[in-house]
């Protein structure tokens, strides 16, 4: 962690105890825009803003995998103005970031059926999935027409499909095979999942990966979230204590 740039509260994280994985439930543009009198594509249009923030607040505290939930597969059934503005805001935001993700040694992923993006937002995706593919720094995890139970049923699928074909057996299939077949695969879990805007629920994200995540739930509406509240989140993530179903050492015996 680089403290020079960083506020007091950030330069008081403890490094050792940052989450590896922080992933965000990016909720309420549409309350914020609605709540400003405002069209919704304004909110979305302020959300992009705050996902630069977000994605620059990682960067600098030193976090290294940010995912976000920028189009579910359920989203496909909003009005076609807004899916379009939407598509338009993903491909302005991959022209416009490129050369930012890319100068900072950001690398840029994507999860999700992007098969199903129009060919124009598909073609930006390539090209700066591309450019940042050498990068080491934050990676960048984007979730696109993403579905939580389509990406089980897709890596079931592959898994019966090689037991199918006599190349593996039903014995040897556990959580790391299966974890392999996930959009997700060769990423880490979450450590910490945050959802803004006060609804508490998971809408279909990261179903399996999310089994051991710290959750932390916000009333902030996306738009208004800035580093100041990252950094508090991540201050409390930091008091909680993480025992993946196991017992405290001193009641362990
Ligand atoms: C949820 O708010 C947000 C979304 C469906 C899309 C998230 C998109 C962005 C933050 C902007 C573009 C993203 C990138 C990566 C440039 P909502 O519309 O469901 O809000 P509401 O629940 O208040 O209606």
């Amino acid at each position: 962690m680089s403290s020079d740039s960083l506020s007091p509260e950030a330069a008081a994280l403890d490094p050792e105890r940052l989450p590896r994985h922080v992933a965000i439930i990016m909720d309420g543009n549409g309350r914020w825009a609605k709540k400003k009198l405002l069209n919704r594509v304004k909110g979305h249009e302020k959300g992009a803003d705050a996902v630069r923030e977000a994605v620059n607040t990682c960067r600098e505290i030193g976090i290294s995998y940010l995912t976000l939930y920028a189009f579910s597969t359920e989203n496909w059934q909003r009005p076609r103005m807004e899916v379009d503005a939407l598509m338009a805001l993903l491909k302005k935001f991959l022209h416009t970031q490129a050369e930012e993700l890319r100068a900072n040694n950001i690398r840029l992923h994507t999860i999700g059926e992007t098969d199903r993006l129009p060919d124009d937002v598909r073609q930006a995706l390539e090209h700066v999935l591309s450019q940042t593919r050498h990068n080491d720094g934050l990676h960048l995890i984007l979730a696109l027409s993403y579905g939580g139970r389509s990406e089980i049923i897709h890596a079931v699928r592959g898994i019966a499909t090689e037991v199918e074909a006599g190349r593996l057996s039903p014995n040897t299939i556990d959580e790391t095979l299966l974890s392999g077949k996930l959009f997700t695969c060769g990423i880490p879990d979450p450590d910490l999942l945050i959802r803004t805007s006060g609804e508490l629920r998971l809408s279909n994200f990261l179903l399996w990966q999310l089994a051991y995540a710290e959750f932390h739930f916000t009333p902030t509406l996306w738009p208004d979230f800035g580093k100041e509240e990252f950094v508090r989140i991540l201050a409390d993530y930091q008091q909680r204590e993480r025992r993946f179903g196991q017992v405290d050492s001193d009641q362990a015996t």
